[in-house]
């Protein structure tokens, strides 16, 4: 098939292929797309129970994205550090359970990477409106690093950065659009990442907000 650009394959193929973004760093075009009506309906059930919040480091700054989490372990920080814990902090309830379309979207997704299976326990749900950023950083509070990280975007399209195992080592840059899925795990599993302040936009399903899913097996 000659090249005729990505929105234009999407067009006819909802799913835009496959690039390598790093050792055993995979980003899957397109991979949610076709769930999506069915994926932000679950993070809006999840946040009538377990609302975003912008939750505060342990040096005191208050973070931009706006969190929350389903499923038996929930990422939060606060002045004490950063933990997986069964309960929302808000709430003092049990987060809500992982939908099985999360579960489903991490194994097929882990899989087209080249995975084994994945069964995550933990998904981090993070919102970004203009302005708000996600600094580099490692995911390394999970109790094994053999499993893969599997991250969803959705809506507003942002800049992802994927770098090395030092904070200084190089980073790419990449443009991670609606229903873009990208999974990191083996080699890279530690490698930094984040993503630059979000530009303003308009989403025909999000609005002028972008959402990530973060499904993890944290436990
Ligand atoms: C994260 O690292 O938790 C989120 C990455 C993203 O929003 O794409
Ligand atoms: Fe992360």
């Amino acid at each position: 098939m000659p090249y005729i650009g990505r929105m234009q394959q999407n067009l006819f193929d909802a799913d835009g292929g496959k690039e390598a973004l790093g050792p055993g760093a995979t980003v899957l075009r397109g991979f949610a797309r076709k769930r999506d009506v069915e994926l932000l309906a679950a993070i809006e059930a999840i946040t009538a129970r377990a609302p975003f919040r912008h939750m505060v480091t342990p040096g005191g700054f208050e973070m931009s994205v706006a969190m929350t989490n389903c499923g038996a372990a929930g990422w939060v920080t606060d002045r004490t550090g950063y933990r997986y814990q069964a309960r929302d902090p808000q709430t003092g309830a049990p987060w809500p359970a992982m939908p099985p379309e999360f579960l489903e979207l991490a194994a097929e997704a882990a899989a087209a990477a080249g995975f084994a299976t994945v069964v995550p326990d933990a998904c981090l749900i993070n919102r970004y409106e203009p302005g708000a950023k996600l600094s580099l950083h490692q995911d390394k509070d999970e109790a094994d690093f053999a499993h893969p990280i599997v991250s969803v975007s959705l809506g507003l399209p942002a800049t992802f950065q994927f770098g090395g195992a030092k904070r200084g080592d190089p980073v790419r840059k990449i443009t991670l659009e609606h229903g873009d899925v990208v999974v990191w795990g083996g080699p890279s599993r530690l490698f930094h990442h984040g993503v630059l302040t979000l530009k303003s936009g308009e989403h025909p399903l999000t609005g002028c907000r972008r959402f990530n899913l973060t499904l993890r097996k944290a436990l």
